[in-house]
């Protein structure tokens, strides 16, 4: 290996190192009423290996969330939080609506300010009785 491809590698090493984080705020409503307990999980989008979860939490009895997650990404990561809850859904079925967390708020604060779980997005998926994860049936007030 010649000093040039050394350099260039160890530059490449300095870029992997870098550390972002995500502060993301909130507050969740179904039929306009703040719903607590409900939760969250923060996620980064990986493109080349399974999606990274950072953290998860619950809101709180005035419908209110914070998490903070960071992760060590050589590219810009694509973090977004995803919402378990049973707002607009049939009994025994469970919605995991996705919250994209825009680029420009890396490293800073993102307030969501108010989130209506009634609003239908084209990034979410609604499950019932079996078709629902293992780990999130606990989640459901509800039965089939
Ligand atoms: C998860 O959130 C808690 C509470 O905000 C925080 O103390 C902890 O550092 C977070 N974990 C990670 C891995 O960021
Ligand atoms: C997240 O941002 C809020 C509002 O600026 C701040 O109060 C809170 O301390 C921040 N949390 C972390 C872990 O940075």
């Amino acid at each position: 290996m010649n000093m040039k491809i050394i350099l260039i590698f160890s530059h490449f090493i300095l870029l992997e190192a870098k550390l972002q984080h995500v502060n993301v705020t909130g507050v969740l409503l179904c039929h306009s009423q703040r719903v607590m307990n409900i939760f969250i999980e923060l996620w980064e989008y990986d493109r080349f290996d399974a999606n990274d979860l950072l953290n998860t939490t619950r809101t709180n009895d005035q419908g209110e969330f914070q998490l903070t997650g960071g992760q060590n990404e050589f590219f810009s990561i694509e973090p977004y939080i995803e919402v378990w809850h049973e707002c607009g859904t049939k009994a025994g079925c469970i919605r995991a609506t996705k919250y994209h967390i825009p680029n420009s708020f890396i490293d800073k604060h993102y307030d969501t300010s108010l989130i209506s779980l009634d609003t239908f997005t084209s990034d979410e998926r609604n499950m019932c009785g079996a078709d629902i994860p293992k780990k999130y049936r606990g989640l459901l007030t509800t039965k089939a």
